[in-house]
């Protein structure tokens, strides 16, 4: 359980990855590295935060991947679950809950929702005409249908939303439709379907965006240019099994829309998570400053839908951040999970270690729209010559003189000269700065402040010359190992796995994750200290891992 209302919590959540695929190095980029970092950071000042993220499991994806490999859809998503949260553990990215958007509290939470809003005059029903097969006897909603893009003309898209040119599209209006199971053209036929009235909240949308300033510019520009447009009315219910059963006697085991249910599990596993799941979760949630991190191409669902759907519900405030990034390129090219150009989690690891891709990500995406791009050079050089030659370069040649002479206990120093006051001043300035553009979003600045300062220790240690030194080497010594330990700190919410292990060598025994983010300027490394055994911190990523790579992208 989290603290009480007196402090303000802290609700982050991720967009939930479709239980039907591995994840990629996208959606780490994008969706689940960059709010680590901010959770790990606030935890470590003590805030009271939880970070929460589920499997969507619901949606005519699923259905049909499940359908394929003959399994029941119940047991297909659990699957996928698991072995999220392992590849996401695996990264150091560990929820404080991991739901399924088709857990039965979840399935309460949507059903609550549907009801509130139709009780508010937010659901009305429509008769609509709907693609059916005639071979396979079902109605074919969204992906059981593919066909050409009325906007774009892009082929093979599917019924529900073009990955061309990102635009959603409405039942019934793909050219050229064809059957996904069997192939052939469909027919129409009329069924009768839920609508959620959207074009009801335009004024309220356009107020919202306009007022928080929590939102990002790049993406509020364009939501505001769809309000302007003209918003539809949306079709919330599908003709098929698997999804959260309409709580109407009358719908006739309709179910709803993937995009109507999978965000409110940001509510029910946040709240599951705080322990309020059964009584004072609105007052929790809305004693929360509230985080959605997505990615760019679902900025419709997070920026109209989603805070409609709450809007008229009524009971649960509005998100103050959608953190919303680009896309990753690999190797300048679209990641592709038919083209199979893509990095899985799981490929990476089996090469490298989690922390290098921490670093890499963190160091080239920015807080904004723009995409950015995974290549295999710039990987190892970054690794290479800043992760490694700086950060691991300074702890190592630090750690090693006290092992190598003073049989492994750090030295009592001599009286700080100026320049330990000068770089004690630039440690404090450092954690600052760096919490600074970590609370501002700016991960990928906070770390380029990170490796500046690291680069200043390594000044200080160059100039002290301890090896030669000899009179001054205790007190450079001792200085470099407190060094260390602030650095040690100020790592600690991008590369949690070497952060702890700098705290290991360093001979501390509690996790580094308790030693709070104030205490980096403090000098924590007394003299007499055992250090535990060394080792580099980092080794170099070299041609033939890139190779390898290489050769499985093929
Ligand atoms: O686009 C996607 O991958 C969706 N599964 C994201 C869902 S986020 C949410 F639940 F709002
Ligand atoms: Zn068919």
């Amino acid at each position: 359980m989290v603290d009480g209302l007196n402090k303000e919590n802290v609700i982050i959540t991720a967009a939930l990855p479709y239980a039907y695929d591995d994840l990629h190095l996208g959606h780490i980029a994008s969706t689940h590295l960059p709010p680590d970092i901010l959770y790990r950071y606030l935890k470590l000042n003590g805030r009271s935060v939880i970070q929460v993220c589920a499997s969507d499991d619901f949606g005519t994806p699923i259905l049909i991947a499940a359908e394929r490999q003959g399994k029941d859809p119940g047991e297909y998503v659990k699957v996928w679950n698991e072995r999220f949260r392992a590849d996401l553990g695996r990264l150091g990215i560990v929820y404080d809950a991991f739901d399924r958007t088709s857990s039965p509290e979840n399935v309460d939470m949507v059903q609550r929702f549907f009801r509130k809003l139709n009780e508010n005059g937010y659901i009305f029903e429509s008769e609509v005409e709907q693609f059916y097969c005639e071979t396979d006897l079902k109605f074919l909603p969204d992906r059981y249908v593919k066909g050409k893009c009325p906007y774009c003309g892009a082929e093979g898209q599917y019924s529900d939303g073009c990955e061309n040119c990102g635009r959603t599209l409405q039942p019934g209006q793909i050219l050229d439709p064809r059957c996904s199971i069997c192939g052939r053209p469909p027919v129409k036929k009329k069924s009768l379907h839920y609508f959620f009235k959207l074009s009801a909240f335009s004024s309220r949308l356009e107020k919202w965006l306009r007022e928080n300033e929590g939102l990002q510019s790049d993406a509020k520009n364009y939501v505001l240019n769809w309000i302007k447009d003209g918003l539809q009315d949306w079709d919330i219910t599908r003709d098929i099994s698997w999804g959260v059963p309409v709580p109407l006697e009358k719908a006739g085991g309709k179910v709803l829309y993937g995009w109507f249910d999978n965000h409110l599990c940001y509510i029910t596993t946040a709240l599951k998570a705080a322990g309020r799941l059964a009584g004072g979760g609105e007052e929790f949630w809305n004693g929360s400053k509230v985080y959605h991190f997505i990615g760019k191409d679902i900025v419709y669902h997070h920026y109209l839908f989603l805070p409609s759907m709450r809007l008229g519900e009524g009971e649960f405030k509005l998100p103050d951040f959608i953190p919303t990034r680009g896309h990753l390129l690999l190797l300048g090219k679209k990641i592709s999970r038919s083209k199979k150009w893509m990095i899985t989690v799981g490929d990476f690891l089996e090469r490298f270690p989690p922390d290098y891709l921490r670093f890499y990500l963190t160091r080239i995406v920015p807080q904004s729209q723009a995409d950015s791009n995974f290549d295999l050079q710039e990987f190892a050089d970054k690794v290479n010559n800043e992760l490694s030659a700086n950060i691991g370069n300074f702890v190592y040649r630090s750690l090693v003189f006290v092992k190598n002479k003073h049989d492994g206990l750090v030295p009592a120093p001599g009286t700080a000269g100026a320049d330990e006051r000068s770089v004690l001043r630039d440690l404090r300035l450092a954690a600052a700065e760096t919490g600074i553009l970590i609370e501002e979003g700016h991960y990928d600045r906070a770390l380029k402040r990170v490796l500046e300062f690291s680069s200043r220790c390594n000044q200080y240690f160059q100039r002290k010359a301890p090896w030669e030194n000899l009179k001054e080497e205790p007190t450079a010594v001792y200085y470099s190992c407190n060094l260390v330990a602030g650095l040690a700190t100020l790592i600690s919410p991008f590369l949690p796995f070497s952060a702890a292990e700098v705290w290991r060598q360093l001979g501390f025994q509690g996790p580094i994750e308790e030693s709070g983010w104030a205490s980096a300027a403090e000098l924590r490394v007394e003299p007499g200290r055992r250090v535990g055994e060394l080792k580099p911190l980092f080794t170099k990523v070299e041609e033939k891992d890139l190779a390898a790579v290489r050769v499985r992208l093929g």
